[in-house]
């Protein structure tokens, strides 16, 4: 039997019962890259799964499903998708779109930091603005009956103190967890995240909190739970590169094997998990051929390998050789050409994209 971790705050929705998720990230976090983590999802383990960033100015003119930010797989059902936007009837019209197109809840994005993001108020930009930010909360809890979550940043500022009442302010709005990555707008993604603001917030909010930044091994995401006492742990770059991190954790938690890996152990040394990096880089791919047409399949590939190549020794020279191929089939090739002789990985790398 699994041990069930006990989450002291249990996230809503409640069905959750595994405190790692994936992170959403605009060009990465699509149906494939879902698909490829939930493989190394430990069998009876259940997680919250984001979107792409939405974005709610269009999503109520699109058909869902038919975009490529909204592809989605018959396993795709604990999604919480995030949406950016501030005007209150696109809000409205997203969030009740996106309920009736069945989904575990909404999250707001208050954390993205691009010049866009700031010049039409929405994003971080949102942070500059307590009181409205409350309402925006609010207008998405009063359109739908799922939960209702908001992604942080510590904002433009390094003010701990504002940091916790603008929580406050999304908490009394009705926010039913919040999750924090702990670096300024001007960070962007450079810089160390400060996990000092996670164990606050958590010490001064009642709803759940989501640790996010900087975790690249299972130990970072123990490290994290433990240091900040966060209700659960966000991964984003490095599950592009170590999916099976959920394997990894579930294992030290005593969880039984992902479905179709019954009988084997996580991979945990360079050579086991160099070997594991070309699997995933071959799944990731069909997945991709299954989903999205060749051209905008082989983008998103390209971009997927920009992020991950980074854990690879020698991932370089992996990164040139999947520049030259012009169709699925080819870089098939060129990847199971790559793996065919064994690869190291690294723990860690620094972090650049
Ligand atoms: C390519 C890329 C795109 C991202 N897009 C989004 C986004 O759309 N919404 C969001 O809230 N965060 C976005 N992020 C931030 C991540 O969700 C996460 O907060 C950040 O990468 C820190 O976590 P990590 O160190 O585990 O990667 C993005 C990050 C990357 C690398």
């Amino acid at each position: 039997m699994p041990q069930k971790i006990a989450l002291e705050r249990p996230i809503l929705p409640e069905f959750v019962n595994f405190p790692i998720c994936l992170a959403p990230m605009v060009g990465l976090s699509h149906v494939s890259l879902r698909q490829l983590v939930r493989h190394y999802l430990p069998e009876g383990a259940r997680t919250i799964w984001p979107t792409e960033m939405l974005n709610s100015r269009r999503l109520p003119h699109e058909r869902l499903g038919q975009t490529p930010e909204t592809f989605r797989s018959r396993e795709d059902a604990d999604i919480v998708p995030q949406i950016l936007g501030n005007h209150p009837d696109e809000i409205k019209k997203s969030v009740t779109k996106l309920e009736e197109w069945g989904i575990a809840g909404v999250d707001i994005n208050m954390g993205c930091p691009v010049k866009k993001a700031l010049k039409h108020n929405y994003g971080v930009a949102l942070m500059g603005d307590p009181e409205y930010a409350a309402d925006v909360v609010k207008m998405a809890k009063n359109s739908t009956s799922k939960p209702v979550s908001v992604k942080l940043r510590v904002g433009t500022q390094n003010d701990e103190n504002f940091l916790v009442q603008f929580a406050q302010g999304l908490q009394s709005a009705g926010a039913d967890w919040i999750t924090l990555h702990p670096r300024t707008a001007e960070q962007k993604r450079r810089g160390k995240a400060d996990w000092n603001q996670i164990r606050k917030l958590r010490q001064e909010l009642s709803i759940p909190v989501i640790g996010n930044g900087d975790v690249q091994t299972s130990e970072d995401a123990k490290r994290l739970l433990e240091e900040t006492q966060c209700d659960m742990v966000m991964v984003g770059r490095a599950l592009t590169a170590r999916p099976w991190l959920l394997w990894q954790l579930g294992e030290d938690w005593g969880w039984p094997a992902p479905q179709g890996r019954e009988e084997q152990k996580a991979p945990r040394t360079a050579e086991e998990e160099g070997r594991e990096f070309g699997l995933a880089q071959v799944l990731f791919l069909k997945s991709l051929m299954q989903f999205y047409p060749e051209s905008l399949g082989l983008r998103r590939f390209r971009f997927f390998v920009t992020n991950s190549h980074q854990w690879l020794e020698f991932g370089h020279s992996y990164f040139k050789c999947i520049q030259k191929a012009t169709t699925y089939e080819e870089m098939l090739m060129a990847v199971e050409t790559f793996f065919a002789q064994s690869k190291r990985m690294s723990q860690r790398t620094d972090l650049r994209y």
